[in-house]
C-alpha cells in the first residue's frame, strides 16, 4: 500500500473534546482490525496526550488542538497530537514518572502510560510555541 489511509481533526480545548478525540482515533483504528486490548492502549495514550493540551498547554484560555493519523506499513498506526501553547521546558524531566506541574491533582504518568501502550513515543517543543506527541502502535496481523 504506498498511499495509505490517513485522517486529520482540528479542535478546540474543551475538555469535551478527549472524549471525542479518544473515540474518533478508535473509530479510524477500527480498519485495522485491532484487538480490544489494542483499541483500549490507543484510546487512553491519545486520551492522555490531548488531557495535557487540555490541561497544561492551555492552562487559563482555549486553543488549538490538532489529531493526524496515519495507517502504515506493516500495520503501524501513527498519531500526532499538536498544540501550541505553553510549551515543556525540559522534555526530559517531564517524561519522567511521577514529574508533573500540575499539583496534587495530577499524577505525572501521562507520558509514561503512553510510552508504554505505544510501540514508539517522540515528544518535541518549544515553550511558547507548543508542544508535538508522536505515537505509533504496532498492531498485530490477525489471521
Ligand atoms: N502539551 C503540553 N504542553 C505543556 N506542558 C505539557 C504538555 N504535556 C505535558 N506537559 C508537562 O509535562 C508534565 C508531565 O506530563 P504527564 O502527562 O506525564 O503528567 P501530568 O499531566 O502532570 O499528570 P497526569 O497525566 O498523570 O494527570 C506536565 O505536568 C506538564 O508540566
Ligand atoms: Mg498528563
Amino acid at each position: 500500500m504506498k498511499f495509505g489511509n490517513y485522517m486529520i481533526l482540528e479542535f478546540p480545548s474543551k475538555s469535551c473534546n478527549e472524549a471525542f478525540a479518544r473515540s474518533a482515533v478508535a473509530c479510524f483504528a477500527a480498519q485495522m482490525d485491532p484487538t480490544l486490548e489494542e483499541l483500549g492502549d490507543i484510546r487512553t495514550a491519545v486520551s492522555e496526550a490531548v488531557t495535557n493540551c487540555i490541561v497544561h498547554a492551555y492552562p487559563d484560555k482555549l486553543g488549538i488542538i490538532t489529531l493526524r493519523c496515519r495507517i502504515l506499513k506493516d500495520n503501524v498506526l501513527d498519531i500526532v497530537i499538536k498544540d501550541k501553547g505553553v510549551g515543556i521546558p525540559d522534555v526530559e524531566q517531564a517524561r519522567r514518572p511521577s514529574f508533573t506541574t500540575g499539583g496534587a491533582e495530577r499524577s505525572g504518568m501521562g507520558f509514561t502510560i503512553m510510552e508504554s501502550f505505544m510501540t514508539s513515543l517522540e515528544i518535541t517543543s518549544a515553550e511558547g510555541r507548543g508542544t508535538s506527541v508522536h505515537m505509533r502502535r504496532k498492531l498485530q496481523r490477525r489471521q
